[in-house]
């Protein structure tokens, strides 16, 4: 498809269909050793088309536009040559939500999902959650500051990040999905710019944290188009978790949750820095779907 001469040979004998875009694409995706050619070559043709992918389904047989191949053959291109998907598209879809990304954040990924479904059970066993305060610490694209939102109405949130264009993105996230006036966004080290409220009844985090060894072993897709500030929090990758565990101190009320995604190679490392801190009880791990240990959620005493 994305060579002139064979399209045109085979368009002579069967017109690009929507089908045969799709097959043609996921072929060509599974040779570049895409983790998911086929919902690859859906999203990028349904974005083509202004259509969803559901709408494909039911277009096998339709002919796109000049106007939409030369558009779809572009960002086969560009998916070809590694870029992901959702930066190609400029969105990434987490918890039944549209979240706009870009090359300052981190792409959304499903696991973070558990971390939701934990924080909203959590959130519903608070002794008063009428208005309960939550922190999102790295907040990136704000995908857990805005689906806490959206989920619990009566909350307040705050949400830190160190990098002044990931504020923004969020910030736009925020204000697409009309929960600006839930989240106060601020660019900060974790909590050091922010200094009300002084105790959170939950301090949520998907930090950083891959060590600079485990970097080197990621895909090129991820080195090259996420920001490494996103991923690696240092030498252990435990670095930033740490530091969050000794906060909760001052900033958890008791009750309070905290709960972080982490690396099943560092879930033991965690789990002994919760416990060495003295300052948890339930402490316990949610595991994602393919059984590892995802999300650490602890209970201050
Ligand atoms: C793994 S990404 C998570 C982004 C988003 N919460 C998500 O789940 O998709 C980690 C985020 O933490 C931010 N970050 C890294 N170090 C930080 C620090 N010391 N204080 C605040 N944010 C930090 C990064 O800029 C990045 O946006």
């Amino acid at each position: 498809m994305s060579q002139g001469k064979n399209e045109n040979t085979q368009t002579n004998e069967s017109p690009w269909t929507v089908l045969r875009l799709l097959q043609w694409t996921t072929d060509f995706f599974r040779s570049k050793e895409s983790d998911s050619p086929r919902l690859d070559a859906e999203i990028l043709l349904a974005h083509a088309m202004s259509c969803t992918r559901v709408e494909l389904y039911t277009s096998y047989a339709k002919e796109p536009s000049d106007e939409e191949r030369v558009a779809f053959r572009e960002m086969v291109r560009r998916r070809g040559n590694g870029m992901p998907v959702a930066q190609i598209v400029g969105y990434r879809e987490f918890y039944s939500l549209s979240f706009r990304v870009s090359e300052a954040t981190l792409i959304p990924r499903p696991e973070t999902e558990h971390l939701i479904v934990e924080a909203l059970d959590c959130a519903a066993n608070l002794p008063d959650n009428t208005e309960c305060w939550i922190a999102d610490i790295g907040t990136g694209s704000g995908v857990i500051a805005v689906t806490l939102a959206k989920q619990l109405p009566k909350s307040r949130i705050v949400a830190t990040d160190i990098s002044e264009t990931a504020i923004e993105i969020a910030a736009w996230n925020a204000e697409q999905h009309e929960v600006d006036q839930q989240i106060r966004f601020v660019k900060s080290d974790l909590f050091d710019q922010v200094e009300e409220p002084a105790r959170f009844s939950m301090i949520c985090s998907n930090p950083p944290y891959i060590s600079e060894s485990e970097y080197l072993d990621l895909s090129p897709t991820v080195r090259e188009f996420e920001p490494k500030s996103a991923l690696v929090a240092g030498e252990q990758g435990t670095e930033i978790i740490s530091r969050i565990v000794q906060l909760c101190e001052s900033r958890l009320l008791t009750g309070g949750h905290c709960i972080v995604e982490l690396s099943p190679m560092i879930a033991e490392a965690c789990m002994e820095l919760a416990d060495k801190s003295k300052l948890f009880e339930k402490i316990h791990f949610i595991k994602d779907l393919a059984g590892h240990r995802r999300i650490l959620s602890m209970c201050r005493r």
